[in-house]
């Protein structure tokens, strides 16, 4: 495995190679992380992980200064997956200048976690677009883990028509649902005991989504007030359309919960994918046979 810092080595290294995947990361890696890592590698000769905590997308009260780095362990863990290439650039090779050109992102960065933390998508679009135009990879992985980050990044190569193809990589959680995070390391262990009613809250609202509830507003409510009860600061849960991330509607089969709480210090978020599987009612085979409205 080789570990690189500045660009134009990295270009160089990489000429050679017939197909290239990134996997972006801010580092202090966990499962989650690898299993982005292992679908790099399943579909390209060469995987590049990168590692860089992008000051950009972190707002001025955020955790840009504590946000673990844990590079040892970090290429350790890559070495041990046989990763080709470690890319580790400080802020000067990324930022050489004051970042001033930046992406225009469309309204809904400004929505959900873009409300909480004005600026983070245009930070993240930023850094990964010049990932992608250092690396040039044909395809990258990201998590859903962070659902709208992977939405947005999507949309970001539609539109730009950037060449790369964009896999997402499902959740990876600990046995009680939690979602790995490097931000978990920040639990006490009385909040670490509890963090997991997140997961639970959103799996309780698909639960009752799949008992025929389609009340998606007074479901949401219930779900922020039974967090709050329980010491959480609950900055958004929301039952959203897949395809869109607009609030969803009845009618809509393709849904997503979204949610992100805070407990303590602590701002956790997650997400699960609902899919409304309404009864298969086929209006023109009932019209031909009616006897069959019996098998519904
Ligand atoms: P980071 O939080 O380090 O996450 C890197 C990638 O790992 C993201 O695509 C994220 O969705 C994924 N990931 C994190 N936890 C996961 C889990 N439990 N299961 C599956 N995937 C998980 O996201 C970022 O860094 C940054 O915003 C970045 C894209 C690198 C830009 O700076």
């Amino acid at each position: 495995m080789e570990i690189i810092t500045d660009i134009a080595t990295l270009r160089t290294r990489l000429q050679r190679e017939p197909s290239i995947a990134l996997v972006p990361t801010m580092g202090n890696l966990h499962q989650g992380h690898l299993s982005l890592v292992r679908i790099a590698q399943q579909h390209a000769a060469c995987t590049v992980v990168s590692i860089f905590v992008n000051r950009l997308q972190f707002a001025p009260h955020e955790d840009f200064d504590h946000y673990p780095r844990t590079h040892a362990d970090d290429c350790q863990l890559l070495e041990k997956l046989a990763v080709d290439i470690v890319f580790l650039p400080d802020e000067k090779t990324l930022y050489p200048v004051s970042q001033e050109f930046q992406l225009l992102l469309p309204p809904l960065a400004d929505t959900l976690e873009g409300a909480f933390r004005p600026g983070f998508f245009r930070g993240v679009a930023t850094v990964v677009l010049k990932l992608f135009n250092i690396v040039q990879p044909q395809l990258a992985v990201f998590g859903k883990k962070d659902y709208q980050q992977l939405h947005i990044v999507q949309k970001m190569v539609q539109q730009l028509n950037l060449p790369v193809e964009i896999m997402a990589a499902e959740t990876v959680r600990s046995a009680d649902g939690l979602a790995l995070s490097s931000r978990n390391s920040y639990l006490s262990e009385a909040e670490r005991q509890q963090a997991s009613d997140l997961f639970r809250t959103l799996h309780h609202i698909k639960q009752t989504i799949a008992q025929g509830n389609r009340d998606f507003r007074a479901l949401e409510q219930s779900a922020r007030s039974n967090l709050a009860s329980h010491g959480w600061q609950v900055d958004y849960i929301a039952l959203q359309q897949r395809e869109t991330l607009l609030p969803a509607q009845v009618g809509d089969t393709d849904l997503v919960i979204l949610a992100a709480a805070r407990l303590g210090q602590t701002r956790l978020i997650d997400n699960l994918e609902i899919l409304i599987q309404e009864p298969a009612i086929n209006t023109m085979e009932r019209i031909s046979n009616p006897s069959s409205r019996q098998a519904v």
